[in-house]
């Protein structure tokens, strides 16, 4: 298994405060039978600024450390950008998710519509494909905004076939009711479940959203999004050594 979405290194956001801990959430990850983590450190202007060249140098420093330890995981680079209005500024030197063109973008809960899809066209443009993280947890996503009529989500899901296999504009105004989540299949976005939310980590609301999202076959990615060594202890159901 492959985990697209996770905070792992040491010491760069608010994910592990040690290379110890580190390699403990690498045990568990293998455990539960990983073998390759993307380690997506945050990157948001004032408060994670970690440039590119450190998080490659994070990646080979803590892959040295695994393979010391015998831990049989491949780690690769990524980065979990912010969409907010300073992403502008990392816009000429974009860390896609390594080997891929798919870029890791959390919409922040509350922004405006129009800023995302400006946002996201000037990455397009770039020949990149945004990936955009567990956007169960979005408030532009809610549950209630589109399911208030069950009726079309079988047309959202032929929609969602036609966007990706025929490489065109699919969605009318009518098909559904969340506007941006029609723009962003119809722009051929990915988008990256979060594993704890399906068992409530975030809440009902998030919990609901993701099992909708996932019954309309949205999710093209998943990942654990884990900062500790206890958040996947609870996802994966271990307990405490
Ligand atoms: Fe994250």
């Amino acid at each position: 298994m492959t985990d697209y979405h996770c905070h792992l290194l040491p010491c760069i956001d608010d994910g592990p405060s040690s290379l110890a801990e580190s390699i403990e959430m690498a045990r568990l990850l293998s455990r539960a039978g990983y073998h390759t983590i993307y380690c997506t450190p945050h990157l948001i202007k004032g408060l994670y600024e970690a440039d590119n060249n450190t998080v490659k140098k994070g990646v080979a420093d803590l892959q040295e450390a695994l393979n010391r330890e015998g831990i049989g995981l491949k780690l690769l680079c990524g980065r979990e950008y912010f969409l907010d209005n300073n992403f502008i500024d990392f816009m000429n030197d974009l860390m896609p998710l390594e080997g891929t063109p798919y870029l890791l973008i959390e919409i922040p809960p509350h922004t405006y519509t129009g800023m995302v899809q400006d946002t996201l066209t000037a990455i397009i443009r770039h020949n990149l494909i945004p990936l955009i993280a567990h956007p169960e947890r979005c408030e532009l996503f809610r549950e209630r905004q589109i399911t208030d009529q069950p009726r079309k989500v079988s047309r959202l899901k032929n929609l969602l076939h036609r966007s990706t296999a025929l490489h065109q504009p699919a969605i009318t105004q009518e098909s559904n009711d969340n506007k941006l989540l029609n723009w962003l299949i119809e722009n051929r976005c990915a988008f990256q479940s979060n594993l704890p939310s399906f068992k409530g980590s975030y809440g009902e609301q998030a919990q609901s959203t993701a099992n909708y999202l996932e019954s309309l076959g949205i999710y093209t990615h998943a990942g654990t999004d884990a900062h500790t060594p206890e958040s996947l202890e609870k996802l994966f159901g271990f307990n405490p050594q």
